[in-house]
């Protein structure tokens, strides 16, 4: 056992707090194990939402987000995670804990967790420059490309958003949002992981500047747009994971948050 560790009530907190992460249609398909060593995270296949290997990779998307919160929620209580990506076949992540006095970062981080909803109405206003970049950095720390898809390749109908490679549809009049896409150099599940954690970074991020985002992969599910994103954004060498609509404002009010699972549902103690 490491020398120091945080007790149960401080796990369940961290992990409640993690539970706030983004997944797809809200499926949180994760598992936790803690013990004495650290923090287990392990996919729950049972609440893939399908069956092909799109559904496959939602979930582990999703688990990448949840393991960023996590680390999140752990550095602003005074932890710092070193994590171990796909130490086993069924195991997606180890977390190893150091104390280590909570960050700037960690706390703007974390303050944003509760705050952040995918809010899919339309967006308003600019964005400011450098925002961008900044979000393309934070990116760039799990291995993850991030850049902007242009204007005439997305359009919306009603909530409805999809990629726009050789159809006429009419473009996304009144959502002033901007397109983002998360690409991996290559199509692993530890690449889909991390691109998980980028997504959870870069909306966290955002929504800690006050902006608004919605994480998207149901207008990746066409292998035909995905390859075309690939080949005009990336010259064929990246794999698009998920994209994020991001802008300054959304129209209306702020959205009441979406239910979690407890943490007695997804995590087992053994401590
Ligand atoms: C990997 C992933 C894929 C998602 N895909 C979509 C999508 O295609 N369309 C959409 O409207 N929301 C999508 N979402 C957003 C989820 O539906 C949303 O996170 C979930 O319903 C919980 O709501 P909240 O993020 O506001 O807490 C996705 C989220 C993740 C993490």
């Amino acid at each position: 056992m490491p020398t120091a560790f945080p007790d149960a009530p401080a796990l369940e907190r961290v992990l409640d707090l993690a539970a706030h992460a983004p997944s797809a249609r809200n499926a949180q398909p994760w598992r936790w194990l803690v013990d004495d060593r650290g923090v287990m995270l392990f996919a729950d296949w049972t609440r893939r939402l399908g069956d092909s290997d799109h559904d496959r990779r939602d979930v582990v998307l999703s688990c990448g987000a949840v393991l960023h919160h996590c680390a999140v929620a752990l550095a602003a209580q005074g932890w710092s995670s070193r994590i171990h990506r796909f130490p086993d076949h069924d195991v997606l992540a180890t977390v190893e804990l150091e104390p280590a006095p909570p960050g700037g970062g960690s706390l703007e981080l974390v303050e944003a967790i509760s705050r952040r909803r995918a809010d899919r109405r339309p967006f308003r206003g600019d964005l400011d420059a450098g925002t961008i970049e900044l979000l393309m950095l934070r990116a760039e720390r799990f291995g993850v490309r991030l850049t902007v898809v242009p204007s005439a390749r997305w359009a919306r109908d009603g909530d409805t958003v999809a990629l726009r490679y050789g159809d006429g549809s009419p473009g996304h009049p009144g959502d002033d949002a901007a397109m983002l896409v998360l690409a991996t150099d290559t199509d692993t599940e530890a690449m889909r992981l991390r691109a998980g954690e980028a997504l959870s970074a870069v909306t966290l991020s955002a929504a800690a500047l006050g902006l608004v985002t919605c994480p998207l992969t149901e207008a990746l599910r066409e292998a035909r747009d995905r390859l075309m994103l690939s080949c005009e954004l990336f010259d064929g060498q990246a794999v698009p994971q998920a994209l994020i609509r991001l802008g300054p404002q959304s129209v209306g009010d702020p959205l009441p948050p979406v239910s979690r699972r407890s943490v007695a549902e997804t995590t087992t103690f053994d401590l």
